[in-house]
């Protein structure tokens, strides 16, 4: 028995050891840490149970029959992150470049069948050169048995992608089709081609981090969601992160014990907004006002800044935000706010996490770039995720709430089920200055008349009140007493029930 005991443990300790020391030494060398290091900074201290630790390739080609190393360059298994269960994979780079064998993408594939059964998230850790080269197209339909599973789980049970090293070609393709992807700065790159094939067919020079590190994937292209400075830093936020989402979407919300009354009065909010209404502010003050513990975990903080999308809790249960930034752009709205606030608002709605939604906006961007960029089909995108969202709405109107973007805004007429606003808001169909200058074309040439008119329209248009007067609004509050105000709605709102309607899948302008 003693033997067999030992013999177990051996077989452990030798698939721990991956791609052996050395290799090991060269992923610390680089800074990184390994695919078990990461799993015990991510998870529950003690609670990772790992399956498939003995799984070997069935490769024969090029001497691959030679070396077999156990668990195939992948961890699988699943954990606790503060409690709650969770799937993981972590790909090892120490093993053939945590390359993608057929047999390496069956260990993935069986978490993620088991994951969807039992209605718990999956975390991929992706450190990883690719295909793997020696198994050519046994390793395409391993990446193709993951996309499809990956599609099949979206909008089922959140799927959170970490890429903590080389991801590249259409392995891209399986974070991309999750909810989150998160990158580490420095040590991680995404491309579909890299800079050789980028020299070779369009001839221009780029460097791997130029091409897809994480300021490319932040701030330009919006693949990546965000990204942190190390391994430890990036893990510890998924941990954060993971603490807002349920497991499942059949699953009840998270709630955290909080000790921030729910009646908590903030009375900076009463002056926050600037006495000259073309003077910003910074809306983020805002969102921790209203959030327990002032606890905000911002999404794509480096792109579309005119629009800031995250988690917050109000009485310890998860409310996304979406709310105008006036600090960018005066807050207006443009093709990536649109596309950014209308992916967010659609995770929202598929995991019953209620919005809550800060209005701010003075309109659409005008301009050329706006228009042929396809303005009008991506700012439909967050209309139409708004109106299609079934989870509570609550929304704020802070100050300028201007023509289409005010209908856009979680407006009562695309079913917000709870609207207010501050004293200070104002809501119009554009900008009084804009508006007389059309109403008034004849005295273009008297800017004493045009103040004049400009004034009056102000004085009928630029508050909440003839909004208020219809029911588009439903109360003008205090917004010292805003936490308090929408804490309550969503309260209220909890049971709330929509009937679904009978369609295969809605044809949002994608
Ligand atoms: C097999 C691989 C591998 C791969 C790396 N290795 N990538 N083995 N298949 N795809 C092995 C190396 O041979 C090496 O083995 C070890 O992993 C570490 O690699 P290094 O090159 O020494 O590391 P580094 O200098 O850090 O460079 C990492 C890298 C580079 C940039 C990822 O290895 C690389 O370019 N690899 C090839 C990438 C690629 O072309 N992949 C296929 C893409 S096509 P030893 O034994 O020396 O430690 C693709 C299609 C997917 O992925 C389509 C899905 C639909």
């Amino acid at each position: 028995m003693q033997d067999i005991l030992k013999e177990l443990e051996d077989r452990r300790v030798e698939a721990r050891l991956g791609g052996g020391q050395r290799r090991i030494d060269s992923q610390h060398k680089k800074g990184k840490l390994t695919a078990r290091e990461r799993l015990d900074v991510l998870l529950d201290q003690g609670s990772f149970e790992e399956y498939d630790m003995y799984k070997t390739h069935r490769c024969t080609d090029f001497g691959m029959e030679e070396t077999k190393i156990s668990g195939d360059g992948v961890v699988t298994g699943w954990g606790t992150i503060n409690g709650r269960p969770t799937y993981v994979f972590s790909q090892d780079f120490t093993v053939f470049g945590g390359s993608l064998s057929e047999t390496h993408a069956e260990k993935i594939c069986k978490i993620m069948d088991l994951a969807l059964q039992n209605g718990v998230p999956v975390i991929g850790l992706n450190d990883s050169g690719g295909a793997r080269i020696q198994e050519g197209v046994a390793s395409l339909g391993g990446y193709a048995e993951v996309f499809y599973r990956n599609v099949q789980a979206s909008g089922v049970i959140p799927q959170i992608s970490v890429i903590m090293g080389p991801c590249a070609g259409g392995a891209v393709y399986s974070p991309a089709m999750t909810d989150y992807i998160f990158m580490v700065k420095d040590t991680s790159y995404m491309f579909v081609t890299g800079p050789d094939v980028v020299k070779t067919v369009t001839n221009e020079v780029v460097t791997a981090e130029e091409l897809g590190g994480a300021s490319t994937h932040t701030k330009k292209s919006s693949v990546a969601d965000g990204a942190f400075e190390n391994d430890l830093e990036t893990l510890l936020e998924i941990r954060r992160l993971f603490d807002f989402l349920p497991l499942s979407n059949e699953a009840e919300l998270p709630v955290l014990e909080t000790n921030d009354p729910a009646d908590r009065i903030e009375m900076s909010l009463d002056t926050i907004v600037p006495e000259n209404p073309n003077q910003p502010y910074d809306m983020h003050e805002v969102i921790q006002k209203i959030a327990d513990e002032g606890d905000f975990f911002e999404i794509q903080k480096d792109h579309a800044g005119n629009i800031l999308c995250g988690y917050i809790r109000l009485n310890g249960s998860t409310v996304g935000v979406v709310a105008n930034q006036p600090m960018v752009l005066a807050g207006c709205l443009d093709i990536d706010s649109a596309k950014k606030a209308g992916r967010f608002v659609r995770y929202c709605n598929a995991f019953n996490i209620p919005i809550l939604t800060l209005v701010d906006v003075p309109g659409f961007l005008p301009g050329t770039v706006q228009e042929y960029g396809g303005i009008i089909k991506h700012g439909a995108k967050l209309l139409f995720a708004y109106a299609e969202a079934t989870v509570p709405k609550v929304t704020v109107i802070v100050r300028k709430a201007y023509g289409g973007a005010y209908d856009v805004m979680a407006s009562k007429h695309i079913r917000s089920d709870v609207n207010y606003a501050w004293p200070t808001a104002e809501i119009a169909v554009m900008g009084a200055k804009g508006a007389t200058e059309i109403l008034y074309r004849e005295d273009l040439n008297n800017p004493e008349k045009i103040a004049e008119r400009t004034k009056e329209y102000e004085d009928r248009f630029a508050n909440p009140f003839i909004a208020a007067q219809r029911g588009f609004i439903d109360e003008v509050i205090q917004p010292h007493s805003t936490r308090r105000r929408v804490g309550r709605a969503f309260d209220l709102l909890k049971t709330k029930k929509v009937p679904a309607i009978n369609k295969k899948n809605d044809n949002i302008p994608l």
